[in-house]
């Protein structure tokens, strides 16, 4: 019996934003193309190379293959990309999958599941409302996915994204966003930045998420109030900062989204 590969998807391209943070697209191999709706994640797995290998007097294990280390990612891409899903990923030190994922070349191939998953889009939000968008580091990924997407389309009254970051590099769609807000009256891009030394050659906003998120400060940045009547806020990235976010913006009358409050106004994505 032929061992199964554990494979079904090809790296088609990627770009390196610095030597640690990149742009990944990849294709099935099928040619299947993917559903899905901007905010909503798949999982990519690579083999383990520190896991033993399939028992070769095992007709089972032999069929399984060798076992893969799976990680879950949001979908950067536009639902009308429908070739390629395109991931927007952060190299962690000592991290176990991105590791592996840093060694890849376009043309090599990866576990891609074809099963969409995920809760954190736009669905349930009425037409016309203030969006706040709120990302740590590669939490910007599926508000990347979103803006685009809808754009446009009267989906929001305005749209505010904090991008924090620790330094300038790690803001790997600062262009695009920057020309965006500028050509689109309804969008308001706010990137911050929290480990700059003092005499960077940055003249934006530095410091945590948080500070952007005080009501008076963000109606200073933004001419919108921070009303739970108006508002829905949409968290993604560090567990920290949600945990810390959701808890403030509770101060404020927000409410987050669960099962006992299906019209709650904050949405979130912990990334660990
Ligand atoms: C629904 C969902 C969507 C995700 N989408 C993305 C995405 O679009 N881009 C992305 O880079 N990661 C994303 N992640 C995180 C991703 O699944 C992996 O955890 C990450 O790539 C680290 O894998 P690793 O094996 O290299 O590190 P691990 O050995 O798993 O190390 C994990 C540790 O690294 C830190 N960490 C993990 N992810 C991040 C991150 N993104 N930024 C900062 N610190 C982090 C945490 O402290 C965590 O405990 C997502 C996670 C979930 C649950
Ligand atoms: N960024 C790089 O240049 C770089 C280079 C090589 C490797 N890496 C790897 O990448 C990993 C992830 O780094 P990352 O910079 O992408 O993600 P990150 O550590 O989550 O930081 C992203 C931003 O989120 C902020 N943040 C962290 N905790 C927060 C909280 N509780 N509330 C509000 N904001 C919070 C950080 O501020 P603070 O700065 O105040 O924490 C930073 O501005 C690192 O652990 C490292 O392994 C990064």
């Amino acid at each position: 019996m032929s061992q199964a590969t554990p494979y079904n998807a090809t790296l088609i391209e990627r770009e390196d934003i610095h030597d640690a943070l990149a742009i990944f697209k990849f294709q099935l191999d099928s040619g299947q193309e993917l559903d899905f709706k901007p905010g909503q994640y798949t999982t990519l797995g690579l083999v383990d190379p520190d896991a033993p290998p399939p028992n070769p007097n095992s007709p089972a294990s032999r069929k399984k293959g060798p076992r893969l280390i799976r990680r879950a990612y949001s979908i950067a891409s536009l639902p009308k990309s429908k070739s390629h899903l395109e991931f927007y990923i952060v190299r962690i030190n000592e991290g176990k999958f991105t590791r592996l994922l840093w060694q890849l070349k376009p043309g090599d191939p990866v576990f891609m599941d074809h099963k969409i998953k995920g809760t954190f889009t736009l669905d349930g939000i009425p037409d016309g409302k203030d969006l706040v968008m709120v990302g740590t580091g590669t939490g910007v990924a599926p508000f990347w996915s979103m803006l685009n997407t809808y754009r446009n389309t009267g989906r929001w009254r305005k749209l505010i994204l904090l991008d924090g970051c620790r330094y300038i590099k790690d803001l790997g769609y600062y262009d695009q966003l920057t020309r965006i807000a500028d050509e689109d009256d309804s969008i308001i891009y706010l990137p911050t930045v929290t480990r700059e030394p003092d005499d960077a050659p940055w003249q934006g906003l530095r410091g945590r998420v948080h500070g952007i998120l005080e009501p008076e400060q963000f109606a200073k940045l933004t001419g919108v109030n921070l009303d739970p009547d108006r508002c829905h806020i949409l968290l993604c990235g560090s567990p920290q900062m949600i945990d810390q976010a959701t808890e403030n913006l509770g101060k404020l009358g927000f409410i987050t989204r669960d099962r006992d409050h299906p019209d709650g106004n904050i949405h979130f994505e912990r990334y660990w």
